[in-house]
């Protein structure tokens, strides 16, 4: 395994660890927007995890959500979500991980997602597969949308802006069902795993997604935009699938994005 990879899979189980503790204890919330939480353990988290990447890689920018990262033009970018998952954290459900992914000239090339609460660790590194607790996962066999079960999220900034809720309806009366689980981080990891078909989301940070999209590309599946464009770490939008169900994911998209025509 990559110096890279070790570390960050040290610095997420100890940023992990901390979250889990402080899971059982009184939160303290501080608004970012309307309804855009962070707690104190965000930025503790995000506090741990520079220190140890900054020791281990002074060379290395970092992108990190509660703005403690720094450094600009490296090769090397780490991408931090100390806590995916802030708000389900804040209301004591139990769905929220640390993400730690490296990008190499802007393509991820090692990430780490790790949920505290059920111990799941996520793992990949280009070139060498995809790992949920040391054992190499893959993406789901589903063939058709009909018979998948998908997930997507929705921002806590811009709401009423966001168009989602017509993706939602089109995706709904089209598959099995789809999730809202309020990890982007853990959504991805849950496609990689086969857990779900595909995730789609419109406004995620690269560190939502830096570890996520390697976990779901080493695993086997696509990721792209929602009309099958590439995908850029911090892009507007993300769909990541098993890549079987990944055209008809696309076209839906393209009727969702036409509401009134199709009503
Ligand atoms: C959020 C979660 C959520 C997604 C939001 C993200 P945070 O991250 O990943 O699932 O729908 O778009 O902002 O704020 O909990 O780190
Ligand atoms: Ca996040
Ligand atoms: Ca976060």
């Amino acid at each position: 395994m990559s110096q890279f990879l070790e570390v960050a899979i040290e610095t997420a189980r100890e940023a992990g660890a901390m979250l889990r503790h402080e899971f059982d204890r009184p939160k303290q919330i501080s608004y970012k927007g309307e309804v855009d939480i962070v707690t104190e353990s965000d930025r503790r988290s995000e506090a741990l995890i520079i220190a140890r990447l900054r020791k281990h890689f002074p060379d290395h920018a970092i992108i990190a959500e509660e703005g403690g990262g720094g450094g600009v033009g490296a090769k090397y970018c780490w991408h931090v979500d100390p806590l995916d998952g802030t708000t389900n954290f804040a209301h004591g459900y139990p769905c929220f991980a640390v993400s730690i992914g490296l990008a190499e000239d802007g393509q991820p090339v090692a990430g780490a997602v790790f949920n505290p609460v059920s111990e799941e660790l996520f793992t990949a590194a280009r070139g060498e597969g995809a790992y949920l607790n040391g054992k190499l996962i893959r993406v789901s066999a589903i063939e058709k949308l009909a018979t998948s079960l998908v997930a997507t999220g929705f921002p806590t900034h811009h709401r009423k802006r966001s168009a989602n809720i017509n993706y939602y309806w089109e995706y709904t009366l089209r598959s099995h069902g789809v999730r809202r689980d309020g990890s982007a981080a853990l959504d991805l990891c849950s496609v990689a795993c086969g857990r779900f078909d595909a995730f789609w989301e419109f406004g995620l940070k690269s560190w939502d997604t830096a570890a996520g999209v390697l976990l779901v590309q080493e695993a086997g599946g696509k990721v792209s935009d929602l009309s099958g464009g590439p995908y850029g770490l911090g892009g507007p939008q993300l769909l990541a699938s098993n890549g079987r169900i990944h055209g008809e994911m696309q076209e839906v998209a393209a009727i969702a994005e036409r509401p009134a025509e199709n009503s």
